[in-house]
């Protein structure tokens, strides 16, 4: 179970990695290091607001028993003072490295950040080396968010940041580094003149990730407009395909959602052994839905994702649960034609087949999983908690609905389609069910089977 105000919550959350209290958002320093899975993320400790952001810390040596460790950063130097914001972890001659983004507010109110180091020995205490390099020139104080990779080929560290242009457009740059001391700017790390000019005011958590040596460009841009059924949340995170090369990224133009739910954000990656792990936060909302989130009474907010695998199938980026996951499998459930109340909070719900009919799956009497046959189309209708009011998020998929994996977890749902092709994360709040789930299915035949899940073990 849980621990903190987590376990009691009417929201309970038993397999997704909570804060212990206060607020959590983005992954942070994903590492294995010395056979330990760390999982750092952003945190403010005291209060469930955006502010005073700490590098909180969990860690695990098999993904499913997981132990709290204190504080990793706090923003406690000068550099750092106002927040020690997202970024990620590399291990340099055995010891740990985080590269993160220092926040300050100086006396006169302005903001600047620094792209700062800490190192340990053991993966559990750190120590500040400070700022790496200086804030470059042309840009806003929105830079922020470093992502550092070895590159086997070139023999160098490559460092790619968000960044904001004096102009107020969107960009993210890339630094290079023989010894991980030395860096060199060697500008906008995409070169397509029109993705530069046309994709948002500010990139965040930039993530260039070699899949099958193949780049996928991740990030998080904020402000696109929405398009179809696509970018209908705050901000969203997207995917692209294309060729990187002695620091430049020449992106296909073909521009994807990662996730199509309500809830999804900042995602990073982090290789373990031969295959990627991504976990993602879950996630943004609109400022007003945030502030109402019925958590916050019990002083918590947030989660992340489980931990997704990264393949490609052609050009499609999957993302399918870790296998670690299938071994939360407890008593198995058969789905029928009507009403069910499972005595479990924490299920995961599998069709195997092809589907060619219509069917809805009600979750607690908020969130709906609607398949219409004929166009492809999915469609999620969540209540929302502030609104009252249903909202939608789509999807046509390229092919019939062949198979789903979809877990829930209290008040998360996070569904996998087609092989992970299609992937969508929301969060439902009903605090009749919390520790049963109440499930309606409107289909001629019962194809979804599915088990009650365990909860991890968080020590
Ligand atoms: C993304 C983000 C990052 C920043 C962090 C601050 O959610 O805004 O750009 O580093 O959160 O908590």
């Amino acid at each position: 179970m849980l621990d903190g105000n987590v376990k009691n919550s009417k929201y309970p959350i038993g397999y997704h990695i909570t804060p212990l209290a206060g607020l959590l958002n983005d992954p942070n320093g994903l590492v294995k290091f010395e056979g330990i899975y760390h999982v750092f993320y952003q945190l403010n400790p005291t209060d469930t607001i955006h502010k005073n952001k700490h590098w909180g810390h969990i860690y695990s040596e098999d993904l499913i028993t997981w132990h709290r460790a204190p504080i990793a950063l706090a923003p406690d130097a000068w550099y750092d003072k106002d927040g020690v914001y997202s970024g990620s972890a590399i291990i340099i001659e055995n010891q740990l490295h985080l590269y993160y983004t220092g926040n300050v507010i100086d006396e006169a109110g302005e903001k600047h950040s620094y792209q700062c180091l800490a190192t340990s020995e053991d993966g559990f205490i750190f120590e500040k080396q400070g700022p790496i390099f200086e804030h470059p020139k042309g840009f806003t104080r929105h830079v922020r968010d470093p992502k550092v990779w070895y590159d086997e080929k070139e023999r160098c560290y490559y460092l790619v940041v968000g960044a904001q242009r004096e102009n107020l457009t969107g960009t993210t740059l890339i630094y290079r580094s023989v010894d991980a001391k030395q860096w060199e700017n060697l500008g906008d790390l995409v070169i397509n003149p029109d993705i530069l000019s046309q994709i948002g005011y500010m990139w965040e958590c930039p993530d260039l990730v070699f899949i099958d040596n193949q780049a996928v460009f991740i990030y998080s841009p904020q402000g696109i407009e929405a398009q179809g059924h696509q970018y209908h949340n705050i901000y969203q995170t997207v995917y692209a395909l294309g060729e990187f090369n002695e620091g430049h990224l020449l992106l296909d133009d073909d521009m994807q959602e990662v996730d199509f739910g309500f809830e999804y954000y900042a995602p990073q990656s982090f290789y373990d052994g031969d295959r990627i792990l991504s976990y993602g936060w879950m996630g943004i909302t609109q400022p007003e839905f945030e502030a109402s989130m019925p958590t916050i009474e019990e002083g918590w907010i947030h989660c992340l994702t489980i931990p997704r695998e990264l393949t490609l199938d052609g050009n499609k980026l999957c993302q399918n649960p870790a296998n670690e996951i299938y071994q939360l499998r407890n008593q198995e459930i058969q789905l029928l034609n009507g009403t069910q109340e499972i005595q479990s909070s924490m299920i995961e719900l599998i069709c195997e087949k092809e589907v060619q009919e219509d069917f809805n799956i009600k979750i607690d009497d908020v969130f709906t999983l609607a398949y219409q046959a004929d166009t492809h189309e999915i469609t999620l209708i969540r209540k929302n908690w502030y609104t009252n009011e249903n909202e939608y998020r789509k999807v046509t998929l390229d092919e019939p609905l062949q198979n789903f994996d979809w877990f829930i977890d209290g008040s998360v749902s996070e569904l996998f389609v087609n092989s992970g092709r299609y992937v969508a994360s929301a969060r439902l709040f009903n605090s009749t069910y919390a520790h049963s789930k109440k499930i309606e299915m409107t289909s001629a035949q019962s194809f979804v089977k599915g088990y009650q899940l365990n909860a991890m073990n968080v020590h």
